[in-house]
């Protein structure tokens, strides 16, 4: 399928933004959103690089960028509350290291990035679409997926968690035994990846019991 004929992963509602985050919009959105062609090439250096697809709150985004001041930190969302959220962390952090793209990865991938760019990609609890009508919303299918190895350095790494079961029986029927793809073990990460902090979505399905599933891959080729 290509994607110009694919459904958007994400319906965009009027969410409430809360006095904060609309006070970080407003004071910080020049410093850290890449709105225009020149701030988005001008980020692109010889610095290690990871792409947070979806970050919602940016729990893992600022803790990546505090932990590894030396990387670029790329954080894509949709949702402008949770912008705002992660503009007050990193506002209140100085973080010097993140920059936020506030729209749809899919075309931000296909058209404004080069191949071979990311070390990590990560896409943390994407939106599950658990009704059968709907999976064809999720992002993680065959064709993202190789737009993701297209995108990630050789030997970079991809890390996905899901709690749907659905979603992770089917992404990992996609990613196993695919040539392009090697698994890892979280023993095989650095520390700093291994000690992520939980995100909001990660507490919530703690909450409903639902089993945390999580699936590290590299790219092979
Ligand atoms: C279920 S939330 C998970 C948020 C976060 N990763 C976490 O673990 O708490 C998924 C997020 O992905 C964002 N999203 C969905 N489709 C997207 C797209 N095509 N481009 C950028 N962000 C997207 C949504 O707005 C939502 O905030």
């Amino acid at each position: 399928m290509s994607f110009q004929n694919r459904l958007k992963s994400f319906v965009l509602r009027r969410g409430r933004i809360t006095s904060n985050q609309s006070r970080a919009l407003s004071e910080h959105w020049d410093r850290y959103i890449l709105d225009n062609e020149e701030k988005l090439n001008n980020i692109w250096s010889q610095d290690p690089s990871v792409l947070d697809i979806g970050f919602g709150s940016g729990e893992t985004t600022a803790y990546l960028a505090k932990t590894k001041p030396e990387m670029l930190i790329l954080g894509a969302e949709v949702y402008l509350s949770g912008i705002g959220s992660l503009l007050i962390k990193a506002n209140e952090e100085s973080l010097n290291n993140i920059k936020i793209l506030n729209s749809d990865i899919v075309p931000f991938l296909e058209n404004k990035v080069s191949d071979n760019c990311f070390d990590i990609i990560l896409m943390f609890y994407p939106d599950p679409w658990p009704k059968r009508k709907h999976h064809k919303r999720r992002l993680l299918q065959k064709d993202f997926i190789d737009l993701i190895n297209k995108k990630l350095k050789l030997n970079g790494t991809f890390y996905f968690k899901t709690d749907w079961i659905h979603y992770f029986d089917e992404t990992k029927k996609l990613l196993i035994n695919n040539p392009n793809w090697r698994v890892l073990q979280k023993e095989n990460l650095e520390e700093y990846l291994v000690n992520l902090p939980r995100t909001s979505f990660e507490n919530k399905a703690l909450q409903a019991k639902r089993k945390l599933n999580e699936l590290i891959l590299q790219k092979t080729c």
